[in-house]
C-alpha cells in the first residue's frame, strides 16, 4: 500500500560550522511520509529563516484529510484509498467522508443528502450578476466573480467562531457550486438558466442543469453520470495543493468561506494547477496530427521555449498519478457508451506512448496526470472546453472547505506569514524629483 516511515529521531540537530554552536529541533511523526524538523523556534534561536520559494520541502500544517505518497502512486482521503472510493463510493458520501472524517451510516448520508439537496437553489438575485459579464467572458472569470458574492446573499452563516454557521456555510458551498457552474455555462451560450431538480441526485441534477433546455429534456445516460460521478470523486481533495494552500492562507486572516473558496478558485485557474485540463486539449489541437508529436516533444524538452507538455508531470506523484489511471478506465467507457471515435483521444494516446518512451521524460519522472484525461471525457460529454476547469472547483469545493474547516477547528488560529529574503536596494537618501537623472 504505502512505504512504513521509519521511527523518528526526537530531535534534529543544527549546527553552524563557523562557530560551532549546535541546536536541538524537534522532529514531529505523522502517521506516514516524511518527519518533519519543526522550524518554529529556528529564527528565535538562530536569527535565521529558511528559504524555500515553491515549497518543496515544507509542510503549511497537520492536516488528517489526504495522504499521498507520490512515489508510490497512493492517493487516500481519511485512511479510504481513491480507488476503492471512486469504485465504490458515491461524491455525496465522499464529501461526507472529508467534511466529517468517517463515513456516514445510512441515516447520516440521509440527511446529509436531504440537507444538500435543499440548498441547491441560488438567491434569485445573484443572476443579475452574470448579467454583468460579457457573455464571451470566461466561466472561470464569472465563478471568481459570483462565488465571492455569495458572502453578500448568506449573511445568516459568515460567522466562523460559531461551528453550525460553519457547517452551514460548508454545506452551502457543496449544494450551490454545481447551479453556479451550470449558470455560468448557459450564461455562455445564451440560452435560460436550468433550476435544480430534488428528484434527481448530486451528479444527475449537474448533468441536467448543466444540459436540459426548455424545449428539450435532457436524457441522463448511466454511463455518463458515473463518469461524471467519478470525475466529481476523484478531484474532491489533494492535500496541499496551490489552491488549498491558499484558500487555508486566506482563512487564517479570518476571512469568511465563501471569500476563502473564492480565493482557492483564483489560484486554480492557472494551467499548472486545475487549467491544465483546457490546456490538455488546446495542445492536442495545435499539435492537430501524430506526424507533428515529435517537433513538439523537442519544444517541450528546450528550456528557452516555454511549451510544456500538459496533463504531463506533478510536483508530488513521481511514479504515476492513480486518479490517471482511474480515469483512462472511465474515458475508454464514455467514448465507447456515445460511440464516440474521437481523433484527438488516438493523438492522446500516440504522444503518451512517445513520451513515455523518451529519456526526458523517463528521467524526470514525468507520467499522464489526471487532466491529460479528464478534458477528453469532458469533450465527449458536450462540456465547452472553458468549462472544463470550473468542473474540476466544483468538485474541488468540498477539498477547500473541509481543510478551511479543518484550520477553524484547532485550537488557536494564527494568520499564514511567510517571511522572505529581501534582495532589493540597500538604504539610502530619498532623492527630490528635480534631482533625479
Ligand atoms: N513538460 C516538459 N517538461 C516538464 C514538464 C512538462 N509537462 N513538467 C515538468 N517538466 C520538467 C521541468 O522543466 C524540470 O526539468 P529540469 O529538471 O531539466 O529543469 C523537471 O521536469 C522537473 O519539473 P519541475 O518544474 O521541478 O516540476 P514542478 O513540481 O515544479 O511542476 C507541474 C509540476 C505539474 C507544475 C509541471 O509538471 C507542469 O507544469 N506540468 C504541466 C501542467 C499540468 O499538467 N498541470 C496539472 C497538474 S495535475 C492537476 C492538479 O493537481 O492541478
Amino acid at each position: 500500500m504505502t512505504k512504513e516511515t521509519p521511527a523518528p529521531e526526537k530531535t534534529f540537530t543544527l549546527k553552524n560550522d563557523q562557530t560551532g554552536e549546535e541546536w536541538q529541533l524537534p522532529v514531529v511523526e505523522g502517521t506516514y511520509g516524511p518527519h518533519c524538523i519543526d522550524i518554529r523556534k529556528l529564527y528565535g534561536q538562530t536569527g535565521h529563516f529558511t528559504l524555500d520559494p515553491s515549497f518543496t520541502a515544507t509542510g503549511s500544517c497537520k492536516s488528517k484529510i489526504t495522504y499521498i505518497d507520490g512515489d508510490e502512486g497512493v492517493l487516500m482521503h481519511r485512511g479510504y484509498d481513491i480507488k476503492e472510493l471512486a469504485a465504490d463510493s458515491t461524491y455525496l458520501e465522499t464529501c461526507y467522508l472529508l467534511l466529517y472524517g468517517e463515513l456516514p451510516n445510512k441515516k447520516e448520508l440521509k440527511e446529509f443528502t436531504a440537507h444538500i439537496t435543499n440548498h441547491t437553489m441560488v438567491h434569485e438575485q445573484i443572476k443579475s450578476i452574470y448579467q454583468g459579464f460579457r457573455r464571451d467572458a470566461h466561466p472561470m472569470a464569472i465563478m471568481c466573480g459570483v462565488v465571492g458574492a455569495m458572502s453578500a446573499f448568506y449573511h445568516d452563516s459568515l460567522d466562523i467562531w460559531d461551528p453550525e454557521q460553519r457547517r452551514i456555510s460548508a454545506h452551502r458551498l457543496i449544494a450551490k457550486i454545481p447551479t453556479l457552474a451550470a449558470m455560468a455555462m448557459k450564461y455562455s451560450k445564451g440560452q435560460p438558466y436550468v433550476y435544480p431538480r430534488n428528484d434527481l441526485n448530486y451528479t444527475e441534477n449537474f448533468l441536467h442543469m448543466c444540459f436540459s433546455v426548455p424545449a428539450e429534456e435532457y436524457k441522463l445516460r448511466p454511463p455518463v453520470v458515473k463518469a461524471m460521478e467519478r470525475i466529481l470523486i476523484l478531484h474532491a481533495d489533494h492535500e496541499q495543493n496551490a489552491s488549498t494552500s491558499t484558500v487555508r492562507l486566506a482563512g487564517s486572516s479570518l476571512a469568511n468561506p465563501m471569500a476563502c473558496i473564492a480565493s482557492g478558485i483564483t489560484s486554480l485557474w492557472g494551467p499548472s494547477h486545475g487549467g491544465a485540463n483546457q490546456a490538455v486539449l488546446e495542445m492536442l489541437d495545435q499539435i492537430g496530427h501524430k506526424d507533428n508529436i515529435p517537433e513538439f516533444l523537442e519544444r517541450a524538452k528546450d528550456k528557452s521555449d516555454p511549451f510544456k507538455l500538459m496533463g504531463f508531470g506533478h510536483r508530488v506523484y513521481k511514479n504515476f498519478d492513480p486518479r490517471a489511471a482511474v480515469m483512462k478506465e472511465s474515458c475508454d467507457e464514455v467514448l465507447a457508451e456515445l460511440g464516440i471515435d474521437d481523433p484527438q483521444l488516438e493523438l492522446a494516446m500516440e504522444l503518451e506512448k512517445i513520451a513515455l518512451n523518451d529519456p526526458y521524460f523517463i528521467d524526470r519522472k514525468l507520467f499522464p496526470n489526471v487532466d491529460f484525461y479528464s478534458g477528453i471525457i469532458l469533450k465527449a460529454m458536450g462540456f465547452p472546453t472553458e468549462m472544463f476547469t470550473v468542473l474540476f472547483a466544483v468538485s474541488r469545493t468540498v477539498g477547500w472547505i473541509s481543510q478551511w474547516k479543518e484550520m477553524m477547528e484547532e485550537p488557536s488560529i494564527k494568520i499564514g506569514r511567510p517571511r522572505q529574503l529581501y534582495t532589493g536596494a540597500p538604504s539610502r537618501p530619498y532623492v527630490p524629483i528635480e534631482k533625479r537623472k
